[in-house]
């Protein structure tokens, strides 16, 4: 459907790793070979991801803990840079751009984190929080900021009288709303929303959902939807990319995925809901601990967990392919079927 429009984000082969090797000849290295110094740990957080998301769709990212996920999110919506590999918006890589473009392309993509308690600032009112990004970029002036800031809370679903109250005069959920707000008032086109909901009550829960999706319709945005939880994923995503220390997996429709997962692994995430009660169980209880991404296995990184592991899932990676229209899977298994 969208296959001829230029993604709103496109990642190409992009990878983070935490911690340096040292570079050949340097001082470090040379400590190092001489054992005069310890090595100091790798970790590849996130490893040669191809990502595309579209205008206007609802890309749900999940995986176990530690897989990825928000590192990626955070290389999406700019917050960190990449190791490698190339992160464009609207076609543009990111790394030929001026600072005044890359700060512009920066606003478009806000994020949404899960504890919005942390990313408030307990000094400032919440007209100034929700305001100053919003007059720092000039998208409002001084004497139309009141009305500025009154239009976001009201899209957030907050009351513009609580306009003077500090963060902690208010519940989680109107919290997220407070931070919501924010994220509106630069005028984004992509949420990242980090287990956004994940710390708040269920019926709260809800709510934000339900907010998150009349802000779609009513102001045409996109969503990467990092989320622990499969029930909402399944109820709010147009597209799921399942991610596995460090790699996509698999990604596909959400009815696909839901009805017709292909990668071992997603299949043993689905294995762990009970149908009749899938917004309540999480993922994490799948067979085998999850490797180190320190020390990541050879080959199919899912070996040592899979019941299908051959001798050539030890040695050989895996690459993503097309398994049936827009459904990308990584496994061995799809060359003998
Ligand atoms: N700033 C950092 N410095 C060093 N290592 C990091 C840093 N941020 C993340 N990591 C490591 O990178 C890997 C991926 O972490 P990330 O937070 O992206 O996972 P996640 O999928 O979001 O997990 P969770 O579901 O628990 O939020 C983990 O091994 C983590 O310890
Ligand atoms: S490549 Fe091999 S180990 Fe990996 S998921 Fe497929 S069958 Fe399992
Ligand atoms: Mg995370």
């Amino acid at each position: 459907m969208h296959s001829e429009q230029i993604p709103l984000i496109e990642l190409d082969q992009v990878s983070k790793t935490f911690g340096k090797v040292p570079a050949e000849h340097s001082v470090q290295h040379l400590l190092q070979r001489l054992r005069l110094s310890k090595p100091k740990p790798v970790t590849h957080a996130v490893d040669r991801v191809d990502l595309r998301i579209h205008r206007g769709e609802v890309v749900g990212l999940v995986g176990e803990s530690g897989c990825g996920k928000s590192t990626l999110g955070r290389m999406v919506a700019g917050l960190l840079p990449v190791s490698s590999g190339t992160a464009s918006v609207d076609g543009k890589p990111l790394d030929t751009l001026t600072a005044q473009q890359r700060h512009a392309v920066r606003l478009k993509v806000q994020m949404i984190f899960q504890d919005p308690s942390s990313s408030l600032n307990p000094r400032l009112r919440v007209d100034r929080i929700v305001g100053e990004g919003a007059l720092l970029h000039g998208l409002t002036d001084k004497r139309g900021l009141d009305d500025y800031v009154s239009a976001q809370l009201q899209r957030a679903g907050l009351s513009p009288q609580l306009r003077q109250r500090y963060p902690h005069q208010f519940s989680g959920g109107q919290r997220q709303r407070i931070g919501i707000a924010r994220a509106l008032a630069v005028q984004p086109e992509l949420l990242v929303c980090d287990e956004s909901v994940a710390a708040l009550d269920v019926s709260i829960q809800a709510q934000i959902l339900n907010l998150f999706m009349d802000l779609r319709d009513e102001l045409g945005l996109t969503y990467l939807f990092i989320s622990h939880d499969l029930g909402v994923v399944e109820h709010l995503c147009d597209r799921v990319v399942v991610m596995y220390l460090g790699r996509v997996v698999e990604s596909a429709s959400v009815d696909d995925l839901f009805a017709r997962a292909n990668h071992p692994y997603t299949q043993a995430l689905l294995a762990q809901i009970p149908r009749f009660d899938i917004r309540s169980t999480r993922y994490d209880a799948i067979k085998g601990e999850i490797p180190s991404p320190l020390n990541p296995p050879a080959g199919c990184h899912f070996h040592p967990r899979c019941p299908h592991a051959t001798v050539r899932c030890r040695e050989e990676v895996p690459a993503l392919r097309e398994v049936s229209p827009n459904h990308l899977s990584a496994c061995h298994l799809n060359d003998y079927r």
